[in-house]
């Protein structure tokens, strides 16, 4: 088999550059090691920046998107109980993001993948990459017990934080920068109407909370949890009251419970690799960098890799110029750590740290005030939020 892009992973960074190539007429192969359910069964985050938005729409998917999208101008702050507003259409000049779960996308993505002649290989297995750093790399796997190869001009990584793409970059190239949080976020799915028509994070004495949404029927929760807890500890009713303790008497008294159907723990971390390029390997989302949740940066950092690596694949097959792929890394961890730095401060100035000391429970207090407080701290925030730009 032969290729122009070999791509290992159908999550939002495979599937969106699988897209933008087809579109550009770049031969590309999906390589993904599970199927198709279990990739779009997966429940991620659901706040979409423009530049996703945009992106969507460009490659004509986002019909649902238009439709069924929630539109938000604005977020909320609340600090013990306390909510303030943050106006994030006006203070960004009319930006907003769009309430739309990653399953959605995926949903979007893999459907008119068909119809599109986008080339996806399920169930690959025993993917391993070679000849990186020559001329020719070839991609071997597993299909159907038997053993394939797959030759192509590039190979982009898209396989996650636990994929083969960033191990095949040799040790001594790699730089890993990482921050492991000392606690994780418990979720919770149920089909309720939401407690309030933006998003709240929540920081209390407690620990953080966040009220978030999928649809006007379908809420999404989550509180701040010991990393050694378990979800079978947490009965609905016992995630119920303390989801509203943390949000507060105001905002607590309008969350609807009812039974929750998916119920899960993640842990929190930042990552990031560098280099994102290694000879003919592309390292794209989560397999080069992983934002903690809080700002919910980790798809659209996936969509932004990808447009920068789409620009350079399509400078090199359309003008012969190897500009753009030479500038990728360098483009692409420009925004990344923007991002990280943003998701990492949003994480500090919301959840409890074990070891906080009243000091700095206080300067949490002051941070959130001031925010409160500034409409200039208040367009910082607001900024980073809808997304900074691409350039
Ligand atoms: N071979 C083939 N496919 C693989 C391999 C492998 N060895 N290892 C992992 N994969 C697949 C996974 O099964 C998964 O479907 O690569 C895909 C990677 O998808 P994500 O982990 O979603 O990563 P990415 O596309 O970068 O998305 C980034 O989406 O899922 C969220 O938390 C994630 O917000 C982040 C964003
Ligand atoms: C979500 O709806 O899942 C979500 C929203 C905002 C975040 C993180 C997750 O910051």
């Amino acid at each position: 088999m032969k290729t122009q892009v070999a791509i290992i992973g159908a999550g939002p960074a495979g599937m969106f550059l699988a897209h933008m190539l087809r579109r550009a007429n770049i031969d590309a192969v999906v390589l993904e090691r599970r199927d198709r359910d279990y990739v779009e069964g997966r429940v991620r985050a659901g706040v979409l920046e423009q530049i996703a938005v945009d992106v969507m729409r460009d490659l004509d998917l986002a019909g649902r998107l238009d439709k069924e999208g929630l539109v938000h101008g604005g977020t909320n702050l609340s600090l013990d109980g306390e909510l303030f507003h943050i106006d994030m259409e006006k203070l960004t000049g009319g930006k907003t993001v769009t309430v739309y779960g990653q399953q959605e996308v995926m949903h979007d993505l893999f459907e008119a993948a068909g119809e599109r002649g986008v080339d996806i290989i399920w169930n690959a297995g025993d993917v391993s990459l070679h000849g990186l750093d020559g001329d020719n790399p070839v991609v071997r796997f597993v299909q159907n017990g038997e053993a394939k190869e797959l030759q192509c001009d590039f190979v982009a990584g898209c396989d996650g934080f636990h994929g083969v793409s960033r191990p095949s970059i040799p040790t001594h190239v790699l730089k890993e920068f990482e921050r492991v949080y000392p606690f994780g976020w418990l979720g919770l799915l149920a089909d309720v109407p939401p407690a309030n028509d933006e998003l709240i994070y929540a920081n209390h004495e407690r620990g953080f909370a966040l009220a978030s949404m999928r649809s006007p029927t379908r809420s999404r929760y989550y509180i701040q949890c010991g990393l050694d807890e378990k979800v079978e500890d947490w009965s609905d009713e016992r995630f119920w009251d303390e989801l509203c303790l943390r949000l507060g008497p105001v905002a607590g008294a309008k969350v609807t419970r009812g039974p929750s159907f998916e119920k899960s723990i993640a842990p929190l971390r930042s990552f990031v690799s560098e280099p994102m390029r290694w000879g003919r390997l592309f390292l794209a989302g989560d397999a080069a960098h992983i934002v903690p949740p809080t700002g919910a940066k980790g798809l659209n950092l996936a969509v932004s890799d990808v447009v920068y690596l789409c620009e350079g694949l399509v400078e090199y097959y359309k003008n012969g110029s190897n500009s753009g792929i030479d500038h990728y890394s360098a483009r692409a961890l420009a925004r990344v750590w923007k991002a990280e730095r943003f998701s990492w401060w949003f994480t500090s100035i919301t959840h409890r740290f074990p070891n906080m000391d009243g000091f700095d429970r206080r300067i949490q207090m002051a941070e959130l005030d001031y925010i409160r407080g500034s409409e200039n701290a208040q367009r910082v925030l607001a900024e980073n939020y809808v997304g900074l730009p691409l350039k």
